[in-house]
């Protein structure tokens, strides 16, 4: 079964195709870090407006590096949400569209269940059940993940996600968007002993996360600092120590409670570093296997959408028409055995 996989939720417009049977054929990925960057931040209407225009030569990229044609898709899917309204519209409506003309079916996917999955594209990939590590620039979430669909949520963020901070705090330390990546390249000449900064919610039971006050103690250590080179990367090392130390603990006790000994790590962070050696620390010390999605894929993109999708047509279902979902939860999605 060869499907389509449309992303558009963000800032990143990604497509592929993928086969039931040949795997991953091609996929091409638009970032629109350059358009927004003067911004400081996504600006919601420039993204919707940049996917509209990129979407059909990227398209036209992967079928023609896949050697595909449009009457061998068998079926559409594309990111339903949760993101941005306008942005998660573009690619709503051009993968109906799409499966309309071709009279395939379409189906709209959640976004955070297409990162679970991602690792899913890789030669080893995990086996049911697992933990999952969720963390992004709009999520951090920690889930029981027991098949496709049967997800418990034992964790998630009560303020900023993961990523979040990471953007806010580079922000407030005058680093370009987006953030993340450019503050774990400045963390990597940081002294991690100078400055040590709150675990929060570590030292209290429960798999929650809250990363805005950490956000808030990072800037009040940096405003009495000299704005230097040094002492920018020592505390921006501080701040990635204390969140990757964060997620770590709370990866561990999720671990813990469920009794399995998978852990799957996705969504933008999960491309961070720092946060792959502290989890390294979980195989040897307790024999946990980690699995991530390769690097393209920690971030967004259209495989991990077309690969959830065929998984979703193949067990016959299908949206009739376009309506997406910019909050959805991720519990409560239908599940397949
Ligand atoms: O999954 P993603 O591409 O988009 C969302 O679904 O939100 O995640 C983007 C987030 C951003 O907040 C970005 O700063 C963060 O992932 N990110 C990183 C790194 N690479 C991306 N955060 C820390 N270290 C990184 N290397
Ligand atoms: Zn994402």
């Amino acid at each position: 079964m060869l499907i389509l996989g449309i992303e558009t939720s963000c800032d990143e417009t990604g497509v592929a195709l993928y086969d039931s049977e040949r795997g991953l054929l091609a996929h091409a990925l638009h970032s629109q870090c350059a358009l927004h960057t003067k911004y400081g931040g996504v600006v919601p209407e420039l993204a919707s407006r940049d996917h509209i225009r990129k979407i059909l030569p990227l398209l036209r990229q992967i079928f023609k590096k896949s050697d595909t044609v449009p009457s061998e898709v068998q079926g559409v899917a594309y990111t339903r949400g949760p993101g941005l309204i306008g942005a998660l519209l573009v690619g709503a409506t051009i993968g109906h569209s799409l499966a309309w003309s071709w009279k395939i079916p379409a189906i709209g996917i959640h976004h955070m269940e297409a990162h679970l999955l991602a690792p899913m594209l890789e030669s080893e990939p995990p086996k049911f059940p697992f933990v999952a590590l969720l963390v992004s620039g709009g999520h951090s979430l920690l889930v029981e993940v027991k098949g496709v669909g049967k997800y418990q949520i034992l964790g998630e963020s009560v303020d900023d996600a993961a990523g979040e901070a990471f953007d806010k705090t580079a922000k407030l330390l005058g680093l370009p968007y987006p953030g993340g990546p450019s503050l774990s390249r400045l963390a990597e000449h940081g002294n991690p002993h100078r400055f040590s900064l709150p675990r929060p919610m570590t030292n209290r039971p429960g798999f929650d996360f809250s990363f805005s006050g950490l956000k808030t103690a990072t800037i009040n250590a940096w405003r009495v600092l000299e704005p230097t080179p040094d002492n920018r990367a020592d505390i921006a090392r501080a701040f990635e120590e204390a969140v990757v130390e964060t997620l770590a603990i709370k990866s561990r006790r999720a671990l813990k409670a469920t009794n399995l000994n998978q852990l799957v790590v996705a969504g933008g962070v999960s491309a961070n570093l720092r946060l792959r050696t502290q989890l390294r620390e979980l195989t040897t010390e307790s024999g946990v296997q980690v699995f991530y999605p390769r690097l393209e894929f920690c971030t967004d993109n259209g495989a991990m959408i077309a690969y959830t999708g065929c998984l979703r047509l193949a067990a016959g279902q299908f949206n009739e028409r376009i309506d997406v979902l910019p909050r959805w939860p991720l519990d409560g999605l239908l599940s397949i055995d």
